[in-house]
């Protein structure tokens, strides 16, 4: 008879290269490592090349930034998602697009099992798990780092002792998490909260820049289209932005978070391009969006993000709030510009062919197009309510 086979979700780390041979010993099953390329700058012939070595039967790399770009991050956007009003949900976006791949590599190669290497403390298992079952409601789920009692330098000896060719050192390294819409890292001397983090651990938010300088971006429909006037895909225009404003310092996070799983934890994070795409297509929405849609989206969006971080990307309200956001979207046309100093990053102007913002409704000079005169009933009407209260319950005079 032939052996069961496991997609492994396959990031090229130190857990999951063990949970390869681990996986094959331990459940006796054909192990496929599957790495999905969202954005992490990893070198993917090494990291396929590692699972080979470990034992697996299959290894393939999925390059899936386009598709994370355009069907994860642009949503994202247009929510100006925001988790606890600080957190891009930059993990929180890839595992959703990284469980898509992992079902179709189980229909690929005949596999009735997903694995993957996240621990029991974190909110990636949710994720993970949530949208596996989402996408194929009967797979089933091997969630081998959650039980197997091994401690890192357990997990080091038991890579030498298989010839698994694994990077790490028995030193507690960072928890780092990285894609196209910014990094995260955990754990270290940021376990305590009150310590400040390592200025080593920051990659993408080094100051570089000296002199200040400005950045326009421009939109179309919420999408994010261009770079100082040049049309660019999203990918590179997502990366050229986390070159640029990162290079000013800006666009790092120091947050105490509440994880699904019910802990709070020292989070770090640095998302450069997130925070100024987001800083600015908010900003646009100001100038494009009428005020009840604005209103109403505020409520929303911090509902999204909490959907998103929880895991429930393929749920039906969350598809349902998509609609809401896409139709909200029509008009967030045109341009934003950002100013860049050492440091800071703020919106300096924004502009749209079709803009809320009427020069002759707002202007106190000679133009000034209001009917001052609707504004006296407008106001005795408005007030009406807490007027007569006023005169028949408090007895005001
Ligand atoms: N706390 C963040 C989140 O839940 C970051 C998770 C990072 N993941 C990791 N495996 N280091 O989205």
């Amino acid at each position: 008879m032939s052996k069961g086979r496991v997609v492994l979700a396959y990031s090229g780390g130190l857990d999951t290269s063990v949970a390869v041979k681990w996986i094959s010993e331990v459940h006796d099953l054909e192990v496929i490592a599957l790495a999905v390329d969202v954005g992490q700058d990893e070198d993917f012939d090494v990291i396929r090349n590692r699972a080979l070595a470990a034992g697996a039967v299959e290894a393939e790399v999925v390059d899936a930034k386009d598709e994370f770009a355009s069907d994860f991050i642009v949503p994202a956007i247009f929510a100006n998602a925001m988790y606890e009003n600080k957190y891009p949900l930059v993990s929180s976006l890839s595992r959703p697009v990284i469980a898509k791949h992992l079902i179709a590599a189980t229909k690929k190669y005949g596999a009735q099992i997903v694995a993957h290497g996240c621990t029991g403390k974190g909110n990636d298992q949710v994720r993970f798990e949530v949208s596996l079952r989402a996408l194929r409601p009967d797979i089933e789920i091997l969630a081998p780092v959650r039980t197997w009692g091994l401690s890192r330098a357990d997990s080091i000896d038991y890579a030498a002792r298989h010839s698994i060719p694994i990077m790490a050192t028995k030193e507690k390294l960072y928890s780092i998490d990285q894609n196209l819409w910014g990094r995260a890292i955990e754990a270290g001397e940021m376990e305590d909260p009150w310590v400040k983090p390592p200025t080593g651990i920051y990659q993408t938010t080094v100051l570089s820049a000296t002199e200040p300088s400005t950045v326009i971006i421009s939109f179309e429909s919420g999408v994010p289209t261009a770079i100082d006037g040049e049309r660019m895909d999203l990918v590179p225009l997502i990366s050229k932005l986390t070159q640029k404003v990162g290079s000013y310092g800006f666009g790092r996070i120091d947050m105490v978070e509440n994880r699904r799983v019910g802990i709070k934890s020292r989070e770090v994070y640095e998302a450069p391009a997130a925070l100024a795409l987001i800083m600015a297509h908010a900003d646009l929405e100001d100038l494009t969006l009428e005020r009840d849609l604005a209103h109403e989206k505020l409520r929303l969006s911090p509902r999204w993000t909490e959907l998103v971080y929880d895991g429930l990307w393929y749920s039906p309200l969350k598809q349902s709030l998509d609609a809401f956001m896409t139709e909200s979207q029509k008009f967030v046309t045109g341009e934003v510009r950002l100013s860049l100093e050492p440091g800071r990053v703020m919106v300096e102007g924004r502009r749209s062919p079709v803009g809320l913002y009427d020069y002759e409704l707002a202007t106190y000079d000679a133009a000034d197009a209001f009917r001052h005169e609707d504004a006296e009933g407008f106001v005795r009407l408005w007030g009406l309510g807490v007027q007569t209260w006023s005169r028949k319950q408090l007895g005001s005079q």
